[in-house]
């Protein structure tokens, strides 16, 4: 059998945090033996008949000697005079660690005893855990799971204690932080210390008025809720105030500035103003909600969702309305905060993308109310007007958030940083860094192949220049028009082949100067935008998944409403079309400077392979995920070049489509810039193509969503996993296609 981590742990003190860790020391078998000394003889006693101890002393001296770890696990104000009295009889091996919510008095406190010189195996801890009760029996041996435990290391301290700690918190499943002695206790004062303290101010100042009792009686859930922590021991919160003292008095010092501000809005009727302040604080706490559950938003590694479909025939039928449409959704509220006036959309993508661009600006001081029902107002700031974040500003999977506001920020006077989640992060972004330097941009991108985290520097004066785009990107397209905004001059671009062309659009919606011609795109530096209203239509990106499913499914009959069918867009329903499916655009009309139509498609004609045309490529970027799958279903080959981009959206879509088609059972071959899919439809004959079996998407929506559809024509059952990112773009995927007869049952 390997070694215990320790051959004898020595708490000092034995409350409810000593005594849980003991508890995980011996259900892990951590140390051979766990002694321990407090005041109360009575505590020792229970801690014995617990089985908790093999030994308790009165004096501390006994119980460290031998000790190769050392708990203080008791009051931060005794530590100095405990360690003044055990320092004798500890050897340069013995590991010293506390459990105290306050650092730097026990630094102190070691140094009064120690001088400069800390003994290495001194590494002051912090697990942030805690219940109710108190005391040796109310320690649980799972207290700490899924818990922070905050390390705070020395310059002084031994890697080997450390690595020690780490791995005795890790057996208790705390999650181990290191952070450095002052920013543990400055981001203590601020999510602990201050909360603490101000739940006990709001309760006195209740409870000394007069009428305290009535108060108190008809006191409703907001009191409750915020008085709780008022409850805790006076005693312990006056030494942490006074052990904290300088961190919590800045924080104090925030709080009083920040309640001034409300309280001048609040007078002044500063209606805007204040909605603006709420309205930042409410997107704030879901945000932090969405951290704390570990949701796609912050870090899709750690999620795990999937879908799973069972085979069996399928009907595939109904009239539906798509979410709105991404592009459009990201370039209503840029555009709409850098406006003067007001701009109300209707029809909002409210999916993780879309809400990452809006908690950006909010972030940057615009006030936007919504999204509530697709519906966002957006009060502009003019050109001028955006403020510095506070911190990075994180984009979450989004690519067009990160591209076009790397334009946008380069602009402007302050500095900026912008983070993403894990697929972000792997991303190229020097494909516009590159044109933004050449602006006079001071941007930076990460590591040697230009990946977020992408830093801006402010106060640049950009100049207008010509760029003729390397690669077909709406993206990098839009981020060189956006920081042409302010640019000297003009700022304009060739394209080698169209893509999408929503910023042109929306930009002349907004009354700003925006030339098109054939393959350039110019503006003048300079001008201003107008607030106005946008209609986001239907993204025809999520449709495009109802389109294929209907167009392989036999007898269906799908109708998408008020689908965006901007030419930069429709490459999906030209290739559908030449592949032989039965699709209508019916309906046509213009919607906020957008058209729109419904597109109706119905099952009545087996697909057929075909090259599809190159020209076709970058107006059916998004969409060729789920063409593969309509591919499979097609009688004869399906051959697609000229698309090298997919290998760099939010997977590589070239190769994990190919991996998940060959999983179920479809021959394809991927090449460098495409792929060649064999067909196994043939004419007439509905039954199942693939056989089942189960797909990795790596956490890419549209990977996801066109599995799913392959769930039509199956013979065995479908799993999906790393499905949650569907949210992003299609929140309601599941739901509708349940409507229509493609159940997908989601699991977490
Ligand atoms: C988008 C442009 C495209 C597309 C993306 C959205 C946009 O990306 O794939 O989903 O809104 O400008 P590229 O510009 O990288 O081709």
């Amino acid at each position: 059998m390997s070694q215990p981590l320790f051959k004898k742990v020595a708490f000092i003190g034995l409350g409810l945090i000593g005594s849980s860790l003991a508890r995980v020391i011996i259900a892990e078998k951590l140390a051979d033996q766990i002694v321990a000394s407090t005041r109360s003889q009575k505590t020792l006693d229970d801690a014995k008949a617990l089985g908790l101890i093999k030994e308790g002393y009165s004096n501390p001296i006994d119980a460290v000697q031998g000790a190769d770890l050392v708990v203080l696990a008791l009051p931060v104000r005794a530590t100095q005079k405990i360690l003044e009295t055990i320092k004798p009889y500890l050897s340069d091996q013995t590991i010293i660690t506390d459990v105290g919510s306050t650092k730097g008095n026990v630094v102190e406190a070691a140094k009064a005893v120690y001088g400069e010189n800390l003994p290495a195996g001194f590494v002051p801890g912090h697990p942030i855990a805690g219940a109710e009760h108190t005391g040796v029996h109310a320690g649980k041996v799972d207290l700490f799971v899924h818990h922070k435990v905050i390390l705070t290391p020395l310059p002084s301290s031994g890697d080997w204690a450390v690595n020690k700690l780490i791995q005795l918190w890790q057996a208790a499943k705390a999650d181990v932080i290191c952070m450095d002695v002052d920013k543990h206790d400055e981001v203590l004062a601020h999510t602990s210390h201050l909360p603490h303290l101000m739940a006990f101010n709001l309760v006195e100042q209740l409870a000394s008025r007069e009428d305290n009792f009535d108060i108190f009686r008809y006191a409703a859930g907001g009191f409750r809720d915020f008085s709780r922590i008022a409850a805790s021991d006076p005693h312990m919160w006056h030494d942490i105030f006074f052990a904290n003292k300088k961190a919590i008095l800045k924080a104090v010092d925030g709080f009083e500035k920040q309640l001034a501000t409300l309280r001048q809005l609040i007078e002044d009727e500063n209606s805007q103003a204040l909605m603006g302040v709420l309205g930042h604080a409410q997107a704030a706490r879901q945000h932090f909600n969405h951290m704390l559950a570990n949701k796609p938003l912050m870090e899709k590694n750690k999620v795990t969702q999937q879908f799973t479909i069972l085979p069996g025939a399928k009907t595939f039928q109904g009239k539906f309305t798509v979410p709105g449409d991404k592009s459009v959704s990201h370039r209503s509220i840029m555009f709409g905060a850098i406006a003067e006036g007001t701009t109300r959309v209707t029809g909002f993508l409210e999916g993780e993308d879309a809400l990452a661009t809006l908690q950006a600006f909010r972030d940057m001081g615009v006030s936007i109310e919504g999204p509530k029902n697709g519906e966002v107002t957006i009060h502009g700031v003019g050109m001028h007007g955006l403020k510095a974040p506070a911190s990075a500003l994180y984009m979450g999977n989004s690519g067009t958030s990160m591209r076009l506001l790397s334009g946008m920020l380069s602009a402007q006077k302050f500095d900026s940083v912008m983070t993403g989640d894990a697929s972000l992060s792997k991303r190229p972004m020097e494909r516009i860094a590159q044109p933004l330097r050449a602006m006079g941009a001071q941007i930076q991108t990460t590591g040697e192949r230009g990946t977020p985290p992408v830093s801006m520097m402010g106060g640049q004066n950009l100049q207008g220049i010509h760029y003729d785009l390397p690669m077909a990107s709406a993206q990098v397209k839009s981020g060189i028009l956006l920081a042409g905004l302010w640019a000297k001059g003009e700022t304009s671009i060739t394209e080698p082949e169209p893509t999408r062309d929503h910023s042109e659009r929306m930009l002349r919606a907004f009354g700003y100067d925006v030339k098109t011609e054939g393959n350039r795109i110019s503006l003048q530096g300079g001008g201003k935008l107008i607030g106005t209203d946008i209609q986001v239509p239907s993204d025809i990106s999520s449709a495009a998944f109802f389109m294929v499913g209907a167009a392989i499914t036999e007898g269906s009959d799908i109708t998408l409403e008020a689908v965006g069918i901007n030419p930069t867009r429709t490459g999906v329903i030209e290739i559908l079309k030449q592949m032989g499916a039965d699709l209508t655009v019916e309906n046509e009309r213009i919607a906020g400077g957008e058209p729109i139509a419904d597109i109706r498609i119905k099952g009545t004609r087996t697909l057929k392979g075909i090259h599809m045309p190159e020209d076709q490529v970058p107006l059916a970027i998004d969409e060729f995920p789920a063409l593969f799958i309509a591919a499979a279903c097609a009688e004869g080959q399906t051959i697609l070049t000229g698309a090298a981009e997919l290998r760099v959206k939010e997977s590589d879509r070239i190769q994990v489509m190919a991996d998940g088609l060959k999983t179920m059972g479809i021959d394809c071959t991927p090449t460098d810039d495409g792929i060649v899919i064999e067909g196994q439809g043939k004419a007439g004959d509905w039954s199942a193509i693939f056989t089942g079996g189960e797909i990795e998407s790596h956490h890419d929506h549209r990977i996801a969503m066109s599995f799913s559809m392959a769930g039509l024509r199956t013979s065995g059952a479908i799993k999906i996993v790393g499905t949650e990112t569907v949210a992003t773009s299609f929140p309601t995927f599941t739901e509708l296609t349940n409507q229509a007869g493609l159940t997908i049952q989601v699991s977490e």
